[in-house]
């Protein structure tokens, strides 16, 4: 049988230059590798663990479809699927949920983030947000899961209940294990943190004009004087640099060290650099928007492969739980 890998992406908007480097480039690596079975999902069910806009979820979770449609995830070679088409996860997510302690979910720092963001909402869905994860994951007993190094606190989790589970009731379950990409962290453009959707200013959308990117990264904060410690906003501009155009790195830290660098000639080709990683996904993305007959396909076709394997699943852990 080969490997299966499982990934997914929150649907709060549409994809940034951070999720596609960190997570959708080894989604791609892997689908493409032939040995294994990949299976890809918008973890609908996840949004509603923060405030959400139920007017906009069915609108912005179909967007990341196409997207990935776009960045070239193929629905004859992945399995493409919305969470919350699938039952299983949640279902198996009450049995994991079985096996965790209240404590360790409560001192996950993910946790503590989210409720620092929204004080007054700190529910019994966030603090399940990470069972539930290791339940889309497991539910397909997959074992590698290509994400960004933020949420290897969360893969932890995931490979504790895939432990517990199987020493409780002799289950099979794999411990999953991240698959990182060399984009795996991309900073934010405001010089401090990651790339992130909830931080306006940090990002740089897939779908974003020249004009744009160039704007945007011209506003990463480099104002300092040259040579010395390099300050968070020149770092980031250097990490920029080492991603999007690695060949011309050393030209740019050897123009550094000697205090002539134009911070604008270096942000205007590492503009460049991604705009010409994008366009050709911006291009494929108008040609699949246009087509929503065969996105509705997709999503169907995903949906009933998806099922069969996570049916099969919840057959067997309900049988050794003694629940069936
Ligand atoms: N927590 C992940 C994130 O914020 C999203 C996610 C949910 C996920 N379930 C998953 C990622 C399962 C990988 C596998 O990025």
């Amino acid at each position: 049988m080969k490997k299966r890998v499982f990934s997914g992406i929150r649907a709060t908007g549409r994809l940034h230059l951070g999720n596609y480097l960190g997570a959708v480039k080894g989604m791609l690596q892997l689908q493409n590798s032939h040995q294994y079975e990949t299976i890809y999902c918008v973890v609908d069910v996840h949004t509603i663990t923060t405030p959400y806009d139920k007017e906009r979820l069915p609108q912005n979770k179909r967007e990341i479809i196409v997207d990935y449609l776009a960045a070239g995830l193929d629905p004859d070679k992945s399995i493409i699927i919305y969470q919350s088409d699938v039952p299983e996860h949640t279902e198996l997510a009450f049995y994991l949920s079985s096996q965790m302690s209240i404590a360790r979910m409560q001192h996950l720092p993910t946790f503590k983030d989210k409720i620092k963001q929204h004080p007054q909402h700190s529910t019994m869905a966030l603090l399940n947000y990470p069972i539930l994860m290791a339940a889309d994951i497991l539910v397909y007993k997959a074992g590698l899961v290509p994400v960004g190094i933020d949420q290897e606190p969360h893969l932890e989790v995931a490979r504790e209940l895939a432990r517990k589970m199987n020493q409780t009731y002799k289950t099979d379950f794999p411990e999953p294990v991240r698959f990182a990409t060399k984009g795996e962290y991309v900073p934010s453009l405001k010089g401090e943190g990651k790339m992130s959707k909830s931080v306006e200013g940090s990002y740089i959308n897939l779908t974003d004009p020249y004009e744009t990117i160039e704007k945007k990264v011209r506003q990463i904060p480099t104002a300092t004087a040259a040579g010395g410690k390099m300050t968070p906003g020149v770092e980031t501009l250097f990490k920029y640099a080492r991603l999007f155009i690695p060949d011309q790195l050393k030209s740019y830290q050897q123009a550094y060290d000697q205090g002539s660098l134009k911070f604008v000639e270096l942000k205007d080709a590492v503009a460049q650099a991604i705009y010409a990683d994008l366009k050709p996904f911006q291009a494929k993305r108008q040609q699949i928007a246009n087509r929503p007959a065969y996105i509705d396909d997709v999503i169907r076709t995903g949906k009933l492969k998806a099922r069969e394997i996570a049916s099969a699943t919840i057959k067997e852990v309900k049988e050794k739980m003694g629940l069936a």
